[in-house]
This record gives C-alpha cells, sequence and structure tokens, in this order.
C-alpha cells in the first residue's frame, strides 16, 4: 500500500489517495478553527494528539461493535482508513446542556437534559450548518430513511460508549458530533474523527472544560487540555483494557 495524491483539505486534516482504491490516509494537521473557520488558530502537536486520541477512541468504538473506517494508525500523523463519500450532516448528540443548545433553546449551560437530544446539521459552511429535521433530509436527498437509521442507531450506541469511556477518565460527555461515510459497497460507516474539536468534555469534579471550548471563548490553556485527555487516555491503556476495567 502506497500513498498518492492529496484528495482533500479539510479544516484540520488532509486525505490522500492510496494504491489501494478501498483505502484513504487521513492526516491530522495542527491547525485549530471554530466558528465555521472564521477563527483560526494552532499549537504544534495537536495533530499528534487528536490522531492518538481519535484512534484510540475508534479502536475502542470498533471494540464495541460499532461499523467505522479505522483500520490502522500510521506515523507521521498518518492513520489509514477505510475510503467513504462523507454524507453531508453534522450528527450530534447532547447529554447536557451547552453551546448553541443553550443559546437556542435558553437553557442554562450545565443543565442536564432528560433524555439524550439527537440533532442534525447540514455540512455546508456557506450556509452556516443549518439544523435539519429528518424529512429535510429525505426531502433534500442528503441520505435515506434505511441510512438515518442505521446512523441513529450506531450514534446512540456511540454516546453510551462514550459516556462510559469518558466517565472513567473522570470526564462528563456533555455533547459531541460525528460524521458516516458510505463504502463503494453501501456500507454506513463512522468516519471523521473523535476528539477535543468535537466533543465537550468537562471534568467531573472542578467542572473545568478540556476541549475546543478553550480555544473558541479564548479560556487559555488550549495545549494542556488537548494533552490532559490524552494523557488519561494513555493512563487508562489499551481500548480493551478500558473496556474491561
Ligand atoms: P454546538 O453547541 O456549537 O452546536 O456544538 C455541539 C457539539 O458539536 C460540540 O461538541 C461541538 C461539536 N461541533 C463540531 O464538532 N463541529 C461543528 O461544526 C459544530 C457546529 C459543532
Amino acid at each position: 500500500m502506497q500513498k498518492r495524491q492529496l484528495l482533500y483539505s479539510g479544516k484540520a486534516k488532509d486525505i490522500y489517495a492510496t494504491s489501494d482504491p478501498n483505502l484513504v490516509i487521513m492526516r491530522y494537521r495542527d491547525d485549530l478553527t471554530a466558528l465555521n473557520g472564521e477563527k483560526r488558530g494552532s499549537f504544534e502537536g495537536k495533530g499528534a494528539i487528536n490522531q492518538a486520541v481519535s484512534d484510540t477512541i475508534f479502536a475502542f468504538l470498533e471494540n464495541r461493535g460499532i461499523k467505522t473506517h479505522f483500520v490502522k494508525t500510521l506515523g507521521d500523523n498518518e492513520t489509514l482508513v477505510k475510503a467513504v463519500t462523507i454524507l453531508p450532516l453534522e450528527v450530534i448528540v447532547r447529554n447536557v446542556a451547552a453551546g448553541s443548545f443553550s443559546r437556542k433553546y435558553g437553557v442554562k449551560e450545565g443543565t442536564p437534559l432528560k433524555s439524550a437530544v439527537l440533532e442534525y446539521s447540514y455540512k455546508m459552511d456557506e450556509l452556516g450548518d443549518p439544523m435539519l429535521a429528518e424529512s429535510h433530509i429525505l426531502a433534500l436527498g442528503l441520505a435515506t430513511q434505511e441510512q438515518l437509521n442505521k446512523i441513529a442507531d450506531s450514534t446512540y450506541k456511540v454516546n453510551d460508549a462514550l459516556k462510559e469511556l469518558f466517565s472513567r477518565l473522570g470526564l462528563n460527555l456533555i455533547d459531541f458530533k460525528v460524521e458516516f461515510g458510505v463504502t463503494s459497497d453501501g456500507d454506513i460507516l463512522l468516519a471523521d474523527e473523535i476528539t477535543q474539536d468535537s466533543c465537550r468534555l468537562w471534568d467531573m469534579e472542578t467542572g473545568v472544560r478540556v476541549d475546543k471550548d478553550r480555544f473558541r471563548q479564548d479560556l487559555g490553556g488550549v495545549k494542556d487540555a488537548y494533552q490532559d485527555l490524552l494523557e488519561r487516555l494513555t493512563r487508562a491503556s489499551t481500548p480493551t483494557s478500558c473496556e474491561n476495567a
């Protein structure tokens, strides 16, 4: 398997073709963006941290029977993943009110929700990623009902697995965003990344935020927060031992 040409450059990752049409390489860069790319930053080592965090989490989820694009960790911030066409949906789960949910519905940040919220947005920066109901997704032809059923089922399983994993690390999973892709065989796989860029994580004892809100809200300590999660994950050891702990 050889690395080939750059296929796509996103806000914080690049995707390269390989000699195998069913596999691509995802390379994590040091960039940080927020507010649909309007706010930009970076710190040295961020790509390596995010790669290590996301690969560990994807291996853990695979271990839990969730179908993902993850194949294996390579060197130099690179991960080998199955080639998929990403659906233009941000799939968001909320366990505790925060961020846009608190602003939109007037609920104080940190208020636990009576049940998990599953929410979709249209991945379209020009439109500001508007929220979508299932009927919008079907009407716009962004996914089929069968695909949406699989996505919802998988996303709730991801939520259960992640809440458990993070609580072992002393962290409360407030909310997160995931993306799904379709393989050439039509399989739906959990794709993209799961990192502090895409999750809100608050320390269970202190309430301190260990996620990208530190960058979004200029709270300082961004690099320390990213390193902190990786250290907690490393201390908890391998995905298998997390599961058996
Ligand atoms: P929100 O409260 O800003 O809607 O964000 C909800 C969760 O989704 C939060 O964990 C951050 C994550 N998210 C992304 O990863 N990418 C995005 O573009 C947005 C809007 C949110």
